[in-house]
């Protein structure tokens, strides 16, 4: 099959490192005499004909270090099933991509994105997929380009946190993202020395949470810093949750810490006192881990498509980059497993997850 255009997209929520990926992607294709096409706002790029432009290595200058895309992006966009509209534009999808003349795609994208991608390439659109997502929850990857700023981002917050609780004797409840798993919480909390975290694979009981604040406080710590997994929840009750899942929209999940740290007041008799870090997780420059990571996922994506390796996601393997079946990663979710080596080490540190036995 000869090639002459290919497309990229982004799609979901955005991460730091997306536009890493499309300067990497649009370079090395135009390097190899290929066209780039970039489609704007995730699959509404195919659905509506002035969304898409042709990318030139000089249209990328000066993005590698820059947050967001250039190509914006949505989790509101499912086209076989549209969240503005209800409709289902796949069709509509699979004729723009003929009208633009692309022979391939590239999707840059988390669980939902690479899942519609993969059921466009069962309808015959040649693709690769880029995994995205700051919570590292993709299979099949290692890791995924983003996780590693919004965990350094989350550890500078946490730094800060200790200064002006440990001067106010206070609790410091600290919410992160990471959606239903706790990998930006477990991170960052071991990086910023947190003394609890809490995560949504394992269930936590509040009681074992203010013992351990409690004994810290006997022994002298003037402060506590608990970590807490926006999609995490009590045993037997529910995550906490802002607004409740409708159609081509996940539930979204936050408050966790507000509540927390009210019972934790209630519980300890210490003053407490949460933030929630939100957004500013996803904002901002990659690091330079995720730059390299996310031009080694773009310049590998290029190389599958080159080689004619339609259907797959390239995929961190230290110390490679690989490519897997998409079918083999769409639909599921890595959670962190309760044995991880990281797990151990934060409980044999003396780091609480809210599910030790009573003493
Ligand atoms: O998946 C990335 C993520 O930032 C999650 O950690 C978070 O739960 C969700 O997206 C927030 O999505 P939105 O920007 O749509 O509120």
């Amino acid at each position: 099959m000869s090639l002459s255009r290919i497309g990229v997209l982004t799609g979901g929520g955005d991460a730091p490192g997306l536009n890493a990926v499309i300067r990497a992607v649009v370079k090395s294709a135009c390097n190899h005499g290929l066209e780039c096409v970039g489609l704007e706002d995730s699959f509404d790029g195919l659905i509506h004909p002035d969304q898409a432009r042709v990318l030139e290595p000089r249209h990328v200058t000066g993005i590698l270090r820059r947050g967001g895309t250039i190509l914006g992006t949505t989790n509101r966009g499912d086209p076989f099933a549209h969240a503005a509209t209800g409709q289902d534009y796949s069709a509509r999808c699979l004729e723009r991509f003929h009208e633009l003349a692309l022979d391939a795609l590239v999707a840059v994208g988390g669980d939902g994105t690479l899942a519609i991608a993969h059921e466009f390439f069962k309808r015959g659109m040649p693709l690769v997929g880029v995994p995205k997502t700051i919570d590292n929850d993709l299979v099949g990857t290692n890791s995924t380009f983003g996780f590693d700023t919004a965990v350094s981002f989350a550890t500078q917050a946490i730094d800060r946190l200790h200064s002006t609780a440990e001067a106010h004797r206070r609790v410091m409840v600290v919410e992160v993202m990471g959606r239903t798993t706790g990998w930006i919480a477990l991170y960052a909390g071991v990086a910023g020395g947190g003394d609890v975290i809490l995560i949504p694979e394992i269930p936590y009981d509040l009681e074992r949470v203010a013992d351990r604040i409690g004994e810290r406080a006997r022994l002298g710590a003037r402060c506590s810093i608990v970590v807490v997994a926006e999609g995490a929840s009590p045993k037997g009750g529910e995550a906490s949750i802002v607004t409740p899942a409708s159609e081509g929209r996940l539930a979204r999940l936050g408050g966790l810490g507000a509540r927390v740290a009210v019972q934790l007041e209630d519980l300890t008799g210490q003053e407490a006192r949460s933030v929630r870090l939100g957004h500013l997780q996803r904002g901002g420059e990659p690091t330079s881990f995720d730059r390299v990571l996310a031009t080694r996922f773009g310049g590998k994506a290029v190389e599958l498509i080159l080689n004619g390796e339609f259907g797959r996601m390239v995929a961190n393997r230290p110390p490679d980059i690989v490519a897997v079946p998409l079918a083999d990663v769409v639909g599921r979710t890595k959670q962190v497993p309760t044995d991880l080596d990281l797990v151990r080490t934060a409980r044999a540190l003396g780091i609480s997850f809210g599910d030790e036995e009573p003493a």
